[in-house]
């Protein structure tokens, strides 16, 4: 069983195309399926579930979608926090936060203190997040401890620490690159790479991914 799934959740803009509607109902329905699979995770199983919400490159798109994109985050939390309590969730971000309003950093760290010991599953949201970024930031995190610099303190000093390696990572929307994300705890990751956008994508093909990962053989470098 995979432990850790991350996925890329790509496509929102273009399924609100294809129903000739704004980018933003894309990214509502994004947020919606968040919830969903979620859900289908602790079904299966699976222990941390990365979702990567907003990258440090994403605040190149449109004032207006960024904007969109900060407030959605902020209804999603108000309405999430429920659900975390309920389904017994535990609820972690990475990525740089300095960038963030005063109020969403005091939300996301009052839920994270609120959920800290629930077991069920980790839903692990990557915002304002770069692998690159995350990596410099560990570097200078290592430097000011004085930590010699080898794996093992690199990777305590990743935003990601509390965590394991990435097992399965997915990108849904049809693109086969890893936009920066996870590029570290990804280094034995199984990739999967589906064209079904985000909206679209159900527990019905997360668990047929999970029934390939189980046939994939490991070598972690090893014969
Ligand atoms: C990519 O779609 C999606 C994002 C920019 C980030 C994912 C955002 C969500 C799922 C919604 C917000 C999430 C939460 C947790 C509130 P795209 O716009 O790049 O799609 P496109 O490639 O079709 O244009």
């Amino acid at each position: 069983m995979p432990r850790h799934i991350a996925i890329i959740m790509d496509g929102n803009g273009r399924w609100a195309k294809e129903r000739s509607k704004a980018r933003s109902k894309g990214h509502e329905e994004g947020a919606k399926n968040v919830r969903t699979i979620t859900e289908s995770a602790i079904k299966a199983g699976v222990k941390y579930l990365t979702l990567y919400a907003f990258s440090t490159e994403n605040w190149a798109r449109p004032k207006s979608e960024v904007e969109f994109l900060m407030k959605l985050l902020e209804r999603y939390l108000d309405k999430e926090a429920e659900t975390y309590r309920k389904n017994g969730i535990r609820f972690e971000v990475i990525g740089d936060m300095s960038r963030f309003s005063d109020s969403l950093v005091k939300k996301i760290e009052s839920i994270r203190a609120e959920t800290a010991k629930n077991k069920k599953l980790t839903q692990v949201l990557a915002i304002n997040y770069g692998a690159k970024d995350e990596i410099v930031r560990a570097v200078k995190k290592m430097q000011s401890l004085s930590l010699e610099p080898n794996e093992q303190n690199l990777s305590i000093s990743l935003d990601t620490a509390f965590m394991p390696d990435v097992d399965m990572l997915i990108r849904t929307g049809g693109d086969m690159r890893l936009s920066n994300f996870m590029l570290w705890q990804s280094a034995y990751a199984e990739l999967f790479f589906t064209k079904t956008l985000w909206p679209d994508f159900g527990e019905e093909e997360l668990f047929l991914m999970i029934e390939e990962f189980k046939t994939r053989e490991r070598r972690f470098g090893r014969v």
